[in-house]
């Protein structure tokens, strides 16, 4: 399923024996919970329990890439698997049009983790997603490109509003809704997904490289860059943002000695796109 993120792995989020298949086929352990996808702020409220920061952060964000993790509401929509057993669930309203009608047409929430094997770069395109978990699909959706090419933001409201996971939608604007975010207080346990290796080529990710080795892939940015992984020309981080994993994978399929990134301002959409490129590089600090 294509999302205006990254495409998705989508299966019945009430269906145990579907969750199952999409936890093999990505190769993802089995706590690390899924996020609940919904046509919309209704059926997202049939899933979760919404306080006013949540109402307001759905008014404000959705659709698009924001997620939020709430207490789970009665009922079996979204299965224990999906939500690897906690008592909390993570959901969101996707903004892409073809996500929105598979969701409103199936009737009911459908979890979707990004179609990569566990620890890979997300996909951002059909042939992407394909060559990750497609034979596992028993049908695929062609989006396109995906139009953002960050996975969303994860923001818990359980107690004090918490970013799990900068995302698409940057901090300030989320701090404009909410106020300050506190930080997730314990990464791997708040947000069981956020691993110190993710988002990994084969090839090993140097960071903050304005002058690549020789045999080294080279993902620049801006006017100081060159050669064909020029993540924005324009210094622009939106543009950056889309081609990221795109570009990633095309380096590593040259199978170089290593692939160098160029620093990346630390500025709005900058916090997600760094976060990934730690993870990518094996440390989160
Ligand atoms: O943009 C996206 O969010 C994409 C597209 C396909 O929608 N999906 C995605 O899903 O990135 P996934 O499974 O790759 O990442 C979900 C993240 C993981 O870090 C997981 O640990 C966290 O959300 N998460 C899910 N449920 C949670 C919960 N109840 N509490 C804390 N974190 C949760
Ligand atoms: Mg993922």
């Amino acid at each position: 399923m294509p999302t205006e993120t990254v495409y998705g792995l989508a299966a019945d989020a009430g269906n145990a024996r579907a969750v199952a298949a999409v936890y093999e086929a990505k190769g993802r352990p089995s706590f690390n919970p899924l996020i609940a996808h919904a046509a919309d702020v209704a059926m997202a409220r049939r899933i979760a329990r919404f306080d006013a920061r949540a109402e307001a952060l759905a008014a404000r964000f959705w659709p698009g890439p924001l997620t939020l993790v709430l207490p789970v509401a009665g009922g079996e929509a979204v299965c224990d698997l999906a939500r690897a057993g906690l008592d909390t669930v993570a959901v969101r309203v996707p903004g892409h049009p073809l996500a929105h009608a598979l969701i409103a047409r199936f009737g009911g929430p459908v979890v979707a983790p990004s179609a990569n094997r566990s620890g890979r770069p997300s996909p951002t395109t059909f042939a992407d997603a394909m060559e990750e978990t497609g034979p596992a699909a028993a049908a695929a959706l062609d989006g396109g490109a995906c139009e953002v090419g960050l996975e969303s933001t994860v923001v818990a409201l359980l107690d004090a509003a918490r970013l799990l996971r900068p995302g698409a939608v940057t901090r300030a604007e989320i701090e404009a809704v909410v106020g300050p975010l506190a930080e997730a207080e314990d990464d791997a346990k708040r947000s069981p997904g956020r691993l110190a290796r993710h988002y990994a080529p084969n090839a090993p990710v140097r960071l903050d490289v304005t002058e690549p080795d020789a045999g080294e892939a080279w993902l620049s940015f801006g006017a100081a860059g060159r050669g064909p992984w020029n993540l924005s020309p324009a210094g622009d981080l939106r543009e950056a943002a889309a081609n990221l994993f795109a570009y990633l994978r095309a380096a590593d399929r040259t199978a170089p000695a290593g692939i160098a990134v160029a620093p990346i301002p630390h500025e709005g959409l900058g916090e997600a796109i760094n976060d990934r490129l730690k993870r990518a590089a094996g440390f989160v600090g």
